[in-house]
């Protein structure tokens, strides 16, 4: 029988627990699909008394993760701690330049820091897997590292958090408003306590800015990123945009727009008849243009204990075969820095929601900004209170530039009759 494979798990909340689990309870049919058999050397977290359900008498206990990286008995780290900064970053760096292969589901890391540690993995002959960390129950990061190779990607569109397609599907199928629907979210363990990096797109946008880096060869670059988060939906967008054919998505876009990249994620509107447009509930879906291929859209569940657990897997699986792919598909230095786009240059069709007193005039006022901006509108939809109250006006446009666009927000704000801030949204209907 081959040597097996050491391993060292830092963490255990869900997803190392649940790594913990698998190994355990398939330990025969991993050595033979690994080639060797998957040995737990030792573990760590913060609080050695917690019980976790999971038996961990058989493993040595260390008290600070980062002296993982120094043992001569351990292969492979796996980081199941999070945060892309202190403790995961220094264990990730000090196991990567001793030589040691880590895995980890720690987008916010890789985001933030994955050039200079796909440098470091190269550099000490190590490798990094990762595909945990965006869509965990999508193979995604294999898809698009090794299944897509051959292709020129040109495009990246992803539904990548679980928690805001959840909150905007129960948003459309129960009529509910952005808070009680994220009160109810967290009820039934959907969204944490602190759902800022969730609803704010943060997440999503960590996972985007990896797919990206893989399909363009780029280093990935989260700060440059573009995001917006769903926390100015409402129930009225979601009903509207659903007359118009369309549900509401959080989506990220990645798109080679001659030679440069166009990258954003935020709230768009998506036809029924796409792909995107019906996948619902907690589920991920990333759908990745290649030259050669029809449509690749791949779904599933993007997190939680099993799904993500099963990704990690797949990674030390591949470690044990000594497996060893460039972090982003390609060398390191090879990597370059992404050259952005004007976003007020790009077009789009767009959806408007305009919330305004319903006073004479005001559809006039609306228009002669749309005319000046050369924004041409393909519907309207306008429903009358009593007059004077406050009323939406919805509307979709033709191609129109990002920039007009925004020109024409700012002067609805201007006006007297627009009582809240302008709801604009993309309309998407990919490549
Ligand atoms: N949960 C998901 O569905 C999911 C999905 C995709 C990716 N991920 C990623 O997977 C990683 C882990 O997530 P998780 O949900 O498993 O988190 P979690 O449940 O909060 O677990 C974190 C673990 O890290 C340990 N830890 C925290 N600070 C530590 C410290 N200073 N020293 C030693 N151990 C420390 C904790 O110890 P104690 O248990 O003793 O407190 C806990 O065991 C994160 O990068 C996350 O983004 C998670």
């Amino acid at each position: 029988m081959a040597e097996p494979l050491r391993l060292g798990i830092a963490g255990l909340g869900t997803v190392g627990t649940g790594v913990v689990k698998i190994i355990q309870k398939h330990a025969d049919v991993l050595s033979k699909r690994a080639g060797r058999p998957l040995k737990i050397v030792c573990v760590s977290a913060r609080d050695r008394t917690k019980n976790r359900d999971i038996d961990i008498s058989d493993y040595d206990w260390e008290e600070d993760a980062v002296a993982m990286a120094s043992r001569d008995d351990i292969d492979t780290v796996v980081e199941m701690i999070g945060g892309s900064e202190g403790l995961a970053k220094e264990l990730a760096e000090k196991s990567l330049q001793s030589g040691k292969n880590i895995v980890t589901a720690n987008k916010a890391l890789l985001a933030h820091h994955g050039f200079e540690l796909a440098k470091l993995a190269e550099d000490n002959g190590a490798s990094i897997g990762y595909e945990a960390a965006v869509a965990g129950g999508i193979p995604i990061i294999k898809a698009m590292r090794e299944g897509f190779a051959g292709n020129d990607m040109t495009a990246v569109y992803g539904i990548l958090n679980g928690t805001c397609n959840y909150m905007l599907t129960q948003m459309r199928e129960t009529g509910g408003d952005f808070n009680d629907i994220l009160k109810e979210a967290q009820e039934a363990g959907y969204a944490e306590a602190d759902p800022t990096f969730d609803i704010d797109g943060i997440d999503a946008g960590h996972k985007l800015a990896l797919l990206s880096a893989i399909a363009f060869g780029t280093k990935p670059d989260f700060d440059s990123l573009k995001i917006k988060g769903i926390r100015q939906i409402t129930s009225t967008d979601i009903e509207y945009a659903e007359e118009f054919g369309y549900r509401i998505k959080l989506l990220g876009i990645a798109r080679n727009e001659g030679g440069k990249l166009m990258q954003v994620l935020e709230p768009c509107v998506v036809p029924v008849s796409n792909p995107l447009g019906v996948i619902e509930d907690v589920y991920n879906a990333v759908y990745v243009a290649c030259d050669s291929l029809e449509t690749p859209l791949l779904t599933g569940k993007g997190a939680g204990e099993g799904p993500t657990a099963s990704a990690v897997m797949s990674d030390i699986i591949d470690q044990a075969r000594g497996l060893k792919i460039p972090t982003f598909g390609i060398p390191a230095n090879d990597l370059k820095d992404p050259e952005w786009t004007d976003l007020g240059q790009t077009s789009s069709r767009y959806y408007l929601r305009l919330a305004v007193l319903d006073k004479p005039g005001v559809i006039a006022d609306i228009s002669a900004i749309l005319r000046d901006q050369h924004i041409s509108i393909e519907g309207l939809v306008q429903r009358g209170r009593d007059p004077g109250q406050e009323v939406p006006i919805v509307l979709t446009t033709h191609e129109t530039k990002h920039a007009d666009m925004l020109k024409a927000c700012e002067l609805f704000k201007g006006l007297d009759t627009v009582v809240d801030e302008p709801c604009l949204m993309r309309i998407e209907e990919l490549e």
